[in-house]
């Protein structure tokens, strides 16, 4: 259990830990002071505790880096609506890339981004293969397209018999990486979803463009044999996208539909 207790050198009896956490923090009347209590280790290491105390009081132990800057209590302050709207709706699915590989310290930022979604329950299980080598992509994309092929009507699978024939790699569009998350976590099925989303616009911040790949999810997550040859996964397959240096360039951001959305007509 990382979180350890609370300092009483430096609590001041605020119960903003109470307020962060009413199930394992609680005040001890005849002690008059808060006390943190997990008999059974059901602690999920949130660290809603940790965030929440502005005198750092909570005692913890191994929970990862505890980072604090100063707009940490209003993020509002870092990015504004306009900025983040434009830069959401700018976010567009990249097919085409440079030849060239992402350094390692470029996709561990992203990586570093991920780790912040949130998680059901703050379960953390989700894990990242990252396929970089050429041969192994294309090798992937090819049995991919041929489990498609074999699985959809003839009409559908016609474009890609067409594309295989002159090779062109309709799955992974030539990118130079691909990235798979995965676990034996049935949760982790929203949870990638969440943490690849944060990493996509993580790496447009960072010159990349990405594409959600559903195919080779589609086949990866229903297909053992290709799944555990291919990419040496074991577990299910939950996410996978592209990622690489652009190539593509848009001049305009695509018309979208409103969501159709009840309960707004009240509100002033
Ligand atoms: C769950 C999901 C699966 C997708 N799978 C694929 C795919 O297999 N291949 C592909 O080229 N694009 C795929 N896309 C990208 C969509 O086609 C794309 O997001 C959509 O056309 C909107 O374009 P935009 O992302 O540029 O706004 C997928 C997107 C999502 C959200």
């Amino acid at each position: 259990m990382p979180i350890l207790g609370i300092d009483y050198e430096k609590c001041n009896n605020c119960q903003i830990c109470y307020n962060a956490c009413t199930r394992y923090f609680r005040r001890d009347k005849e002690q008059n002071k808060m006390v943190f209590e997990d008999p059974n280790n059901l602690c999920d290491s949130c660290g809603r505790c940790i965030a929440m105390c502005k005198l750092d009081a909570i005692m913890y132990e191994n929970i990862g880096e505890i980072l604090t800057f100063e707009e940490v209590q209003d993020p509002s302050t870092l990015i504004s609506y306009e900025s983040m709207h434009k830069f959401m709706s700018a976010k567009r699915s990249i097919r085409g890339f440079k030849k060239k590989k992402v350094p390692k310290a470029v996709l561990e930022k992203v990586l570093d981004t991920m780790k912040y979604a949130p998680t059901g329950a703050n379960i953390r299980t989700l894990r990242c293969t990252i396929i970089s080598d050429e041969d192994k992509i294309k090798k992937l994309s090819e049995v991919v397209m041929d489990a498609i092929i074999a699985s959809s009507n003839p009409r559908y699978s016609e474009n890609f018999i067409k594309a295989k024939k002159r090779g062109i790699d309709t799955i992974f569009y030539n990118a130079p990486h691909v990235m798979i998350f995965h676990s034996s976590n049935p949760g982790d099925a929203m949870n990638s979803t969440i943490a690849l989303t944060y990493g996509m616009l993580c790496a447009q911040t960072l010159g990349l463009g990405t594409c959600w790949i559903g195919l080779a999810h589609g086949v990866l997550s229903s297909n053992k044999e290709i799944r555990e040859k291919i990419t040496g996964i074991h577990g299910n397959v939950w996410g996978v996208i592209i990622i690489g240096y652009p190539t593509q360039i848009y001049y305009r951001v695509p018309p979208r539909p409103a969501i159709k959305t009840k309960g707004l007509d009240n509100l002033e």
